[in-house]
């Protein structure tokens, strides 16, 4: 039976528009092998709808994403758009936008660092061994979304002592918004090694008090048959480099997780290797972990296998389309294994001639595919 996936395309800003190209080019390859059509609209978010309408998140985006079966959205920002001023719209403010929207409370991001690419990362291969984590960030709270002002007028606030500016920022969580990442991770960990490290910052904050509360009820009652671990996100920050290979599922609030998952991706080689699935109650977002790049942009050499996974996160997660997220795996693997590689995974064995750019590399994905 013939199916149609219709997907809402966010190419965004900087190295977005050449790593969606790639993207379309592999996924069109898939409809030639199969009876699935992909059908695209592409819409505004971050610098670009900034320029286009004024706004970071233009409510046809928002339309668009919501009747779309999967977002595919590739990255936003750069230095055109770098502001300090709160009134000034900033392309962060879309990405922030469309996930509060969509509800997608649960980032996925995968680590697990290819046999092939071990010269690349700048720890040794026996730490590596056996690397293989999840990283389940909360999404749609904490420390990005709770309460912040800047206030004018403070006594004693300005750097000579006098009257000046004060900013804050609120990490905040309802019992609610933890308990349904905590199952998120839980039921993850039961498809893997059945290990959750739940990563807070209980020494110190309320806030993460109440989620080593919350982690641990929902442990007791419904998930005991999972190991569970609490870690201070500063150890963890740590445990990271020195033995990453203890981690099966990390669960974290979002700028924890945001800060640990860039700081894992290294286990890869490289940020340009690190997928991701933001999933909700609704239609699911796909995105690479790493941002528009913009000192490359343009120049065609960006690296667009994060981009290419986090299609097969889509195939698997929002298509249920296992067989073909396995062949795509297995052609970047394939790729990567007879030595081709972009300039941020190239090493010292790497051959010059085997160093390519952005849409060789999809090229190469996309013929491999066609050849399994
Ligand atoms: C990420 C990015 C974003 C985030 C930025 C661009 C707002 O760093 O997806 O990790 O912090 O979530
Ligand atoms: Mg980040």
């Amino acid at each position: 039976m013939s199916r149609t996936c219709h997907i809402c395309l966010l190419p965004g800003d900087g190295i977005g528009p050449e790593i969606t190209a790639e993207a379309v080019k592999v996924l069109g390859v898939m409809s030639e092998l199969s009876d699935v059509t992909f059908e695209f609209t592409e819409a505004l978010l971050g610098g670009a709808a900034i320029d286009a309408t004024g706004t970071a998140l233009p409510e046809a985006t928002l339309a668009a994403a919501r009747e779309a079966d999967a977002v595919l959205l590739a990255a936003i920002g750069g230095p055109k758009w770098d502001t300090t001023d709160p009134d000034k719209p900033r392309p962060e403010q879309g990405l922030l936008g469309i996930r509060k929207a969509l509800g997608l409370y649960a980032n996925l991001r995968p680590v697990k660092p290819l046999d092939a690419l071990s010269a690349a990362s700048t720890l040794r291969p026996e730490v590596l061994a056996g690397v293989d984590m999840l990283i389940v960030r909360e999404l749609t709270g904490g420390l990005y979304f709770g309460a912040r002002a800047r206030e004018t007028g403070v006594p004693g606030a300005a750097t000579g002592g006098g009257v000046g500016m004060r900013a804050y920022d609120t990490m905040t969580y309802t019992e609610r918004e933890i308990e349904r990442i905590a199952r998120t991770a839980f039921d993850a960990a039961r498809t893997r090694r059945n290990r959750v490290h739940s990563v807070d910052k209980a020494n110190v904050l309320e806030s993460s008090r109440l989620w080593r509360e919350v982690v641990h009820r929902l442990h007791d009652a419904e998930y005991p048959d999972v190991e569970l671990i609490d870690q201070l996100v500063d150890n963890t920050a740590m445990q990271l480099i020195r033995d990453p290979a203890q981690f099966d599922v990390i669960v974290t609030e979002n700028m924890f997780g945001d800060i640990l998952s860039d700081e894992a991706s290294m286990l890869t080689g490289s940020l340009g290797m690190l997928a991701s699935a933001s999933l909700g109650d609704g239609t699911a977002l796909y995105e690479p972990s790493h941002g528009s790049a913009p000192d490359i942009a343009g120049r065609g050499i960006a690296n667009p296998l994060a981009m290419l996974l986090s299609v097969e996160l889509m195939l698997r997660y929002s298509f249920g389309m296992h067989d073909a997220a396995d062949a795509l795996a297995s052609s970047i693997e394939g790729v990567l294994a007879d030595g081709w590689r972009t300039r941020d995974i190239a090493d010292e064995h790497t051959l010059p001639q085997r160093t390519v750019g952005t849409s060789v590399m999809g090229d190469l994905v996309a013929a491999r595919l066609r050849a399994q």
